[in-house]
């Protein structure tokens, strides 16, 4: 794979694949600008080579073409003040407007382009909306992490178009930490895994089983374990066909010497909301019309200890709901502690995107892990062994 640092882009046109599917407000105002802020030094090299950017993304999953809500003209100030100088802005990602544009662009200027999804030709990987695009400049810069487990055009199908094909800084940081994670790790190595769902997750335990020293399962995945064993679990999230699955994820860490810490306890409500009603509980011994939405204190002491004991944390998933305050106490104490870990224990730490990363983000310590992910579901799909299109359309 071509590098950043071994291209010279001066006098070039770098088309740029960026993620910046941000999460916005009702105002349109971005509330994590973490995958903008990941790609500075990616542009800063190609503006200082005396190269021109010209950056596409997608913004959420429009169904019927051009929307307001998902267009990228949101983001151009937002971008001129991030990147320090003026964002020209196509409003269509093809056509007359953006050939011009992207053609009299000068050497330091950035332009960006109207969202990719407004072409339903994106997702389908459309060879000659590929092409289109790739028209617009001389050198291809592959930077969107977080998009590339898709075989999109712009994301994959477009680098068969450039003889010349880059990996941008933030795919190389990303491929790097999570090879690390996996093949380098110092020991010991724990695994935390929380979030929603078995089902997501997986195919990333049954990989760590054989990589890992120690699994913490909490949030809202632990309560079908928890179910599995026989216990009860009120009105907690339950994948009920995935019980025997969750047995056999805790005899197969057995055979494999991993110490797998499910929750002693839980904090529970008897409503979804912030404001229900709370209570402490034994795992397990949740009453019916309650649910669990947060992990208890002497769960958190437990983890405290594993983690404080570990060279390499892996953290992928929240431990309760933690967008309520009054149950967002696991999730924190697991983000100082992981913190802790990497300052004081010289641990490394990779923090997996989508949930984990905004709470720690959110928690202001994002500058004080290891490295925080810009990708949700492409990192759980690198770490599961899979061939990422981006990735595969950089090689070729
Ligand atoms: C994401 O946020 O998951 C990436 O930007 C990819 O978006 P998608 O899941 O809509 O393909
Ligand atoms: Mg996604």
């Amino acid at each position: 794979m071509r590098t950043l640092d071994s291209y010279d882009f001066s006098g070039k046109k770098a088309l740029v694949r960026v993620d910046f599917n941000v999460p916005l407000n009702d105002k349109f105002e971005i509330t994590d600008d973490t995958r903008i802020k990941a790609t500075v030094p990616t542009i800063t090299k190609i503006l200082n080579d005396g190269g021109a950017c010209i950056l596409m993304s997608h913004l959420g999953r429009p169904k019927n073409g051009p929307t307001e809500k998902y267009s990228l003209k949101h983001l151009v100030t937002p971008l001129s003040l991030i990147f320090g100088r003026t964002v020209k802005f196509a409003d269509d990602c093809i056509g007359e407007q953006a050939t011009g544009l992207a053609a009299n662009l000068q050497p330091g200027e950035i332009l960006l382009l109207e969202n990719l999804r407004f072409y339903k030709e994106e997702e389908k990987g459309d060879e000659e909306f590929a092409q289109k695009l790739a028209k617009l400049g001389d050198v291809w810069v592959m930077d969107a992490f977080g998009t590339a487990h898709r075989a999109h055009a712009s994301t994959a199908v477009i680098g068969q178009y450039f003889p010349d094909k880059v990996c941008g800084y933030v795919m190389q940081a990303e491929l790097d930490n999570a090879q690390r994670i996996l093949e380098h790790a110092e020991r010991p190595f724990t695994a935390i895994m929380g979030g929603a769902k078995i089902s997501d997750k997986i195919l990333i335990i049954e990989r760590l089983l054989d990589n890992v020293d120690n699994l913490i399962i909490g949030g809202g995945m632990s309560y079908t374990f928890s179910k599995a064993k026989g216990g009860n679990i009120g009105k907690s999230l339950l994948e009920a066909d995935k019980q025997d699955l969750t047995l056999e994820i805790l005899e197969k860490a057995k055979s494999k010497g991993v110490n797998i810490i499910l929750p002693l306890d839980n904090v529970i409500a008897d409503d979804f909301s912030n404001d229900a009603n709370r209570q402490t509980v034994k795992a397990g011994e949740i009453p019916d019309g309650w649910e669990g939405l947060d992990i208890g204190p002497e769960s958190v002491k437990l983890f405290l200890d594993i983690v404080a004991n570990s060279k390499t944390i892996l953290w992928n998933g929240p431990m309760g709901v933690f967008e309520f305050p009054n149950f967002a106490v696991g999730t924190n104490a697991i983000a100082e502690a992981v913190v802790k870990a990497t300052e004081e224990n010289d641990a490394f730490s990779l923090i997996g995107g989508g949930d984990s990363a905004s709470a720690v983000n959110n928690a202001g310590y994002g500058d004080r892990v290891s490295y925080v992910s810009t990708g949700g579901g492409a990192l759980l799909e690198y770490m599961e062994g899979k061939t990422l299109p981006g990735v595969a359309a950089l090689e070729a």
